[in-house]
């Protein structure tokens, strides 16, 4: 280094060489590269640093003072080279990670489990807290595991009040849309060995005509507990629970003394509505000795009980409705408040 003005001709050529090739960088990787050889240990301007001990006092001011400049110029131009390529990169990304939306526009809306669906968990969760587990049947069955094994053979008066939607296979009348959930009890006891407490769910057939309180396509729960030493205390304590845990403490309940081939002693299961009236929710009683015969179940060691309600009536109840056709009208309009 000749003199302080040499020195400060060069370092304004190598600023100006070097804003150049800022311009032209084009990655973040070529910037860092040329920010090491512009303002690293081995820079220009580091060197002539080195050499301003060589210089005389006067000289070694005006030196310094280009040195500076130099450095500050240099560390603008790479910062504003940053900036521009770092704006650059995160444009790029952008566009590469944007996501089409336009389609989803519109009205969007969430939909909701229908009201027997809801009732159905609901139900599940209340018996399961109670220990039983869930049971499950097909919905074509046959004479034996609809009539027969629960205890009302061909020539029984039961069968007829049943309604019941026969299928066009087989002998006639030997194969039908189940009338009711408690085939289910049959094909349990047949496949497990006592303790038995299970709930079974599930649609059930009737040639009813529908009304305000009558579908022909129906969901019933079933129960069935087979113990040692059951009685109908078990039975109507567990109904009572039962009904606490799924509607609250304001509804009451009666069991009214009935009639069913498969239970012994047999009750209707009501209860209260809001205006005071009673609704038939379904049958109940203790398991019929013939019943658990036919199971293989010895009735002298085991009793039991079992009932039968209308899923889609405890909707009504639950959810205040006027009409039980209201379930499978699919106006949306209604479904939707729930
Ligand atoms: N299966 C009977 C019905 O649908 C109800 C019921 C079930 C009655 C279990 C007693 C025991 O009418």
């Amino acid at each position: 280094m000749s003199n302080a003005a040499d020195l400060t001709a060069d370092l304004d050529a190598l600023v100006a060489d070097a804003v150049e090739r800022l311009a032209d960088a084009s990655d973040l990787d070529a910037l860092a590269a040329l920010d090491a050889e512009l303002l690293g240990k081995k820079s220009a301007v580091t060197a002539a640093k080195k050499q301003l001990g060589g210089l005389d006092p006067d000289d070694r001011k005006v030196a310094g003072q280009a040195i500076n400049a130099a450095r500050t110029s240099l560390e603008a131009a790479v910062a504003a080279a940053r900036e521009r390529l770092a704006a650059g990169a995160r444009a790029a990304q952008y566009e590469a990670e944007r996501l089409d939306l336009s389609e989803k526009l519109g009205e969007i809306r969430r939909g909701s489990l229908h009201l027997n669906t809801q009732a159905r968990d609901r139900l599940e969760d209340v018996f399961v807290g109670m220990g039983f587990t869930i049971a499950e049947g097909p919905e074509v069955e046959t004479a034996w595991y609809n009539f027969e094994a629960l205890n009302i053979p061909e020539w029984h008066p039961a069968r007829g009040s049943f309604d019941t939607i026969f299928v066009n296979l087989g002998e006639p009348e030997e194969v039908m849309l189940r009338s009711h959930t408690s085939p289910v009890q049959i094909r349990t006891m047949e496949n497990q060995e006592p303790p038995i407490y299970i709930v079974a769910p599930g649609r059930t057939f009737r040639t009813d005509t529908a009304d305000a309180t009558h579908l022909p396509a129906f969901n019933q729960i079933e129960g069935l507990v087979v113990d040692r030493g059951i009685t109908l205390g078990d039975l109507s304590g567990t109904m009572d629970e039962f009904v606490r845990a799924f509607f609250g403490g304001e509804v009451k309940t009666r069991l009214r003394p009935s009639y069913f081939p498969f239970t012994e002693p047999s009750a209707e299961f009501d209860i209260s509505r809001p205006d005071g009236s009673w609704l038939e929710l379904g049958g109940c009683g203790m398991v019929h000795p013939n019943v658990l015969r036919n199971c293989g179940i010895d009735p002298e060691e085991w009793q039991g009980f079992a009932f039968g309600f209308g899923i889609d009536r405890l909707a009504v109840m639950r959810y205040e409705l006027d009409d039980i056709r209201e379930l499978v009208n699919n106006d949306v309009r209604f479904l939707r408040q729930f």
